[in-house]
């Protein structure tokens, strides 16, 4: 297995291309299960993730070409065609679903289209229980008939769906975007309250519109859609990732560089700027995309607590963490939209960081320097803090696993290597 070898130190200077969003691509392919034309989507990002939602659509039946760069993207990303006029299996099995958690973003487009649909139970994950209750009720709300058995969630309505008031007692962005797809070939309105107002839910939507679904008050959290009996094939470009923004916004921060962040887009990541604001860092919008810098002085601890969006995104945490342990002063760090989400702390810790965890919060107090040391997480956000850390570590850093980075981060070392960082995949015997 490789890893990614990192000799810290160097403040990142150059500019660096935003891909487009993996959490918004994975339920933008899944949408294509809704219609019999093909769904074009274009921006796409170069991921593990993309490559194990296009296996499991690929098991249902769906017809994908991948084309080349998209001519109109500066950041190179792909154009993917998928048709789904021919589903022939309606089971997404353990093996797939157990390595991506969103492959449960099927079950809503397979009921509302062919009536049925058995999608393996995600089962635990390592930031925590994960439950897919919201989707479950959701689906039932809508008339579907639902069975738990043999680790499959069941799911039938062979008469298809009817629409139907859904409040979600707690904001899920994926329960909300399997019941806008399943809602939008539902029978009549449905509305959903308390709806997740995530930029890749409004992308999503704003897709189905494009697919012929009616929706109203995208990027609310009331949303209407009025069932229609049949979507048709459109083209759509993913948006920008901004989790993918926010993290090489905190490299460049974290080591006291200045970088331009091409096709980022700081809209989308408002609490974030004004966090960053607010521990020193500039921010000016160029004409690609963003600058960010710290030229002068250190950093300042502040406090971060995630929220649903517009709130601080839970994706960002670790980031956050990495960069706020070399700050002066302490800030205390807040999770509360997953338990269990801490799992980078002990690993910064072995590079000298000096955090204490009480419950859902971390106080981190500033250290003059990290150092070096050889690293390992068990996610994706925590794997990328670990590499903010090594970048503004003397010495160097070791990060093992680095398919969890894989999984969400399109050509990371190259990236960050582009801004004079010092960072290399080696072979795991090198
Ligand atoms: C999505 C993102 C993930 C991000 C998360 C929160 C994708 C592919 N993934 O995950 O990167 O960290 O949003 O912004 O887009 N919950 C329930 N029951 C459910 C569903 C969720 O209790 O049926 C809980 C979760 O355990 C969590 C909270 O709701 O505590 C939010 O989860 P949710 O927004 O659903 O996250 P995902 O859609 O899985």
């Amino acid at each position: 297995m490789d890893k990614i070898r990192i000799r810290g130190g160097r403040p990142l200077h150059g500019s660096i291309p935003i891909s487009g969003a993996k959490n918004a691509a994975l339920p933008l392919m899944a949408a294509s299960l809704l219609s019999d034309e093909t769904l074009t989507l274009s921006n796409l990002p170069q991921l593990a993730d993309i490559q194990t939602m296009s296996r499991l659509l690929a098991q249902h039946g769906v017809d994908l070409h991948l084309n080349g760069a998209d001519p109109a993207s500066a950041t190179g990303g792909r154009v993917l065609e998928l048709n789904a006029s021919g589903i022939d299996n309606t089971t997404a099995p353990y093996d797939l679903v157990r390595k991506m958690r969103a492959s449960v973003l099927v079950l809503g487009p397979l009921v509302a289209r062919h009536g049925k649909a058995a999608v393996s139970l995600p089962g635990g994950c390592a930031i925590g229980t994960r439950p897919v209750d919201l989707h479950i009720d959701g689906l039932k709300a809508l008339g579907a008939e639902i069975d738990l058995r043999e680790g499959y969630i069941h799911a039938s309505a062979p008469n298809g769906l009817t629409g139907a008031h859904v409040v979600f007692p707690k904001v899920s962005v994926g329960a909300t975007e399997n019941m806008l797809m399943a809602a939008s070939l539902a029978k009549g309105e449905t509305v959903l309250l308390n709806a997740a107002r995530e930029p890749e839910v409004e992308d999503l939507a704003a897709c189905l519109v494009a697919m012929g679904a009616k929706i109203e008050g995208i990027g609310t959290d009331r949303v209407t859609i009025q069932g229609v009996d049949a979507l048709h094939g459109a083209r759509h470009q993913v948006v920008a990732d901004r989790i993918e923004t926010g993290t090489y916004a905190m490299a460049a921060a974290a080591t006291g560089g200045e970088v331009e962040l091409v096709g980022g887009r700081l809209d989308l990541i408002e609490a974030v700027g004004t966090g960053l604001q607010a521990a020193g860092v500039e921010l000016s919008h160029t004409e690609t995309g963003f600058k960010v810098s710290r030229a002068n002085g250190p950093l300042t601890g502040v406090d971060v607590m995630t929220e649903p969006f517009p709130g601080f995104p839970t994706d960002l945490q670790a980031q956050t963490m990495a960069l706020m342990t070399t700050a002066e002063g302490a800030s205390m760090i807040t999770e509360t939209i997953f338990e269990n989400r801490f799992m980078h702390v002990p690993e910064l810790a072995r590079m000298g960081a000096n955090i204490t965890v009480h419950g859902a919060s971390a106080l981190v107090r500033g250290v003059p320097r990290l150092t070096g040391a050889p690293v390992m997480a068990t996610d994706l956000r925590a794997s990328v803090s670990l590499v903010i850390a090594g970048l503004v570590a003397e010495g160097e850093t070791v990060l093992n696993r680095v398919y969890h980075l894989d999984r969400g981060y399109e050509r990371l070392e190259q990236k960050l290597a582009g801004c004079g960082a010092d960072i290399e995949r080696v072979a795991d015997d090198a």
